[in-house]
């Protein structure tokens, strides 16, 4: 049996140990040695190579589309943010309608900055951006002369969420980019999402969080409760199972408010993007 043990350099969580083991020159197989990274089911251990190797990056930038938000990242050379190549198709294919408006965006973590300078360039002129971090180190990169604003606050404190609503004016964007665990994840989504406006986008990202233990701190993940909302959009059928009769009070219930704001939900590689408007009961006819 041959051995050999690599390192990866993780900007969240340190370093990560892998294993690659050979046995008898036939089988390989990666098996990673990280505590967090065990938690995986088995068909989620990918090749590290894979998700290291330069050429399959440059082949995927060739690949992408090169909308403004992505040219701008590829250009950057300041190290202030991380993100997978892939996610700027999915931000440009959902927030291009925003673009040059006088849009308000709210970005649940900070970090070094470099996310709230990106949102500001490619919204634009007239939109505020608004980065919220639980470290009041973060403070350092508010700069409302040029629309960008930093609020110190904790995404998984309620108390803190309505004090955020409250305070700002009504959100158009947001983006979920904080600690990543499972209940930071739902409990925002929980006091956020019917308070931004009735054609409000809400994207969580980074979602290789959902499968990894140490970030799950909810009895189910956001990815579950996210699955479970696709039965809400379709809320307006259930009736006729009498599954919304209200027994005890001989009416019918309420529809779920999720069913009545809610046009879709989209689910990609690590992101979920809810998309809002307002909804009327569906009705058919034939022309
Ligand atoms: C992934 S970084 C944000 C990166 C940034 N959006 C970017 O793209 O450049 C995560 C940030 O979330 C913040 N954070 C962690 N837990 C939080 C919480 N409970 N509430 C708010 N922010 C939190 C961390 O302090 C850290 O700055």
């Amino acid at each position: 049996m041959w051995k050999k043990i690599f390192s990866v350099k993780n900007k969240y969580r340190g370093v990560i140990k892998h294993k690659v083991i050979t046995i008898l020159g036939i089988k390989i197989s990666i098996k990673v040695s990280n505590r967090r990274l065990n938690t995986i089911p088995y068909q989620y251990k990918v090749n590290s190579k894979y998700l290291h190797n330069k050429e399959m990056v440059d082949a995927f930038e060739l690949d992408q589309d090169r909308n403004d938000l992505y040219n701008y990242f590829l250009a950057s050379r300041e190290k202030t943010t991380n993100k997978p190549h892939h996610y700027f198709h999915i931000y440009n294919k959902h927030f291009q309608k925003y673009r040059n408006k006088p849009v308000h965006v709210l970005e649940i973590g900070v970090c070094k900055g470099g996310s709230l300078k990106m949102w500001k360039n490619y919204f634009g002129e007239k939109a505020q951006i608004y980065g919220v971090d639980i470290d009041p180190a973060c403070m350092k990169y508010d700069d409302p002369q040029n629309g960008i604003h930093v609020l110190i606050a904790d995404q998984s404190n309620r108390d803190d969420l309505k004090r955020l609503v409250k305070n700002l004016p009504l959100i158009d964007i947001v983006i979920d980019d904080g600690g990543h665990t499972t209940n930071q994840q739902i409990t925002s989504f929980d006091e956020l999402y019917d308070k931004i406006s009735e054609n409000g986008i809400y994207l969580v990202e980074d979602l290789c969080t959902n499968y990894w233990k140490p970030y799950i701190d909810s009895p189910i993940t956001f990815v579950e409760y996210a699955k479970e909302h696709i039965d809400a959009l379709n809320a307006w059928y259930f009736d006729s199972m009498n599954l919304y009769t209200d027994t005890a009070g001989g009416g019918k219930m309420e529809m779920p408010v999720f069913t009545k704001i809610t046009h879709s939900i989209s689910f990609y590689n690590q992101i979920i993007v809810f998309e809002k408007q307002r909804n009327h009961v569906p009705f058919a006819e034939y022309r």
